[in-house]
């Protein structure tokens, strides 16, 4: 890795203790207008100083977020097909490595669908995505995405992960599964975890607790922030555990204390 792309990564996966904080908002790519992140301008404002970097579509990136911002811009660069389309699987790369770097993004993200009917394709994507990115000294993160169909246990995972990791990836965003350490400690490169659809906060920070302890760097998690009725609590309660150290009741007594005393639910603090 060249001193650039080592100096972009490090700018997602935060020295010294190799910890990310990602917020995920790229919902809209294939869901639309996602349920609270119907305006992304308001729904990121808030969170944006407690994440550490912010994975996201070009055009919500020039509409929603104000240029002047110090945070690293993850941009996803792959989609084509919508939640009522044909199948999610079958995504091509959309944006340019041009308009990528012109956008100042920190990294390119793009998603894979191991056993799906496009699998060849977006595995071929992604070697492409890294082939260009490598000339830029971009990291690429590569989006592990599971169809209906898929168990998501650890052989799948740490079969899709591994493959993301071999095609170059510099970092693999996976869902959290029983025995995490093995889809970890099969690849080479960091590994985050989706949060996925929204749970209770307490379930999200318990699920965010043992993906850390398995060895995961962090999250690139979006519903269960900002879907939650209190985000910015509860970005910090995530917070707490990726890079503080905290275990999931800790991080659940500061959800609590940070709600009770917002003014009222999504206010600034809550
Ligand atoms: C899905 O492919 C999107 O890329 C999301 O970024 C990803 O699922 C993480 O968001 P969430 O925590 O809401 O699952």
């Amino acid at each position: 890795m060249d001193w650039g792309q080592e100096n972009r990564l490090a700018r997602i996966v935060r020295r010294p203790h190799n910890r990310a904080l990602m917020l995920a908002v790229d919902h809209g790519y294939f869901l639309g207008p996602t349920e609270r992140l119907e305006d992304p301008r308001s729904t990121i404002a808030p969170l944006l100083k407690y994440c550490d970097s912010l994975m996201l579509t070009r055009g919500v990136l020039r509409t929603s977020v104000p240029s002047s911002t110090g945070t690293p811009m993850v941009l996803r660069v792959s989609g084509g097909t919508s939640i009522i389309g044909e199948d999610l699987s079958r995504e091509d790369i959309t944006v340019s490595i041009r308009d990528a770097v012109r956008l100042n993004a920190t990294a390119l993200a793009m998603s894979i669908f191991v056993g799906s009917k496009y699998e060849y394709q977006t595995i071929v994507n992604l070697g492409r995505l890294v082939n260009e990115a490598e000339e830029c000294g971009m990291p690429v993160l590569a989006v592990t995405a599971v169809g209906k169909e898929m168990a998501r246990d650890a052989r799948y995972l740490s079969l899709a992960c591994r493959m993301a990791a071999e095609q170059g990836a510099h970092i693999v965003k996976t869902y959290y599964c029983e025995d995490f350490e093995q889809v970890v400690n099969s690849c080479p490169v960091p590994v985050i975890i989706a949060g996925g659809k929204k749970i209770p906060e307490r379930d999200a920070l318990d699920l965010t607790y043992k993906a850390v302890r398995a060895g995961a760097v962090g999250v690139d998690m979006g519903r269960n922030i900002w879907q939650s009725d209190n985000p910015v609590p509860m970005i910090r309660a995530v917070r707490s555990i990726v890079h503080g150290n905290a275990d999931a009741g800790s991080a659940w007594e500061m959800y609590n204390r940070l709600v009770s005393e917002s003014t009222g639910p999504r206010s600034e603090s809550g």
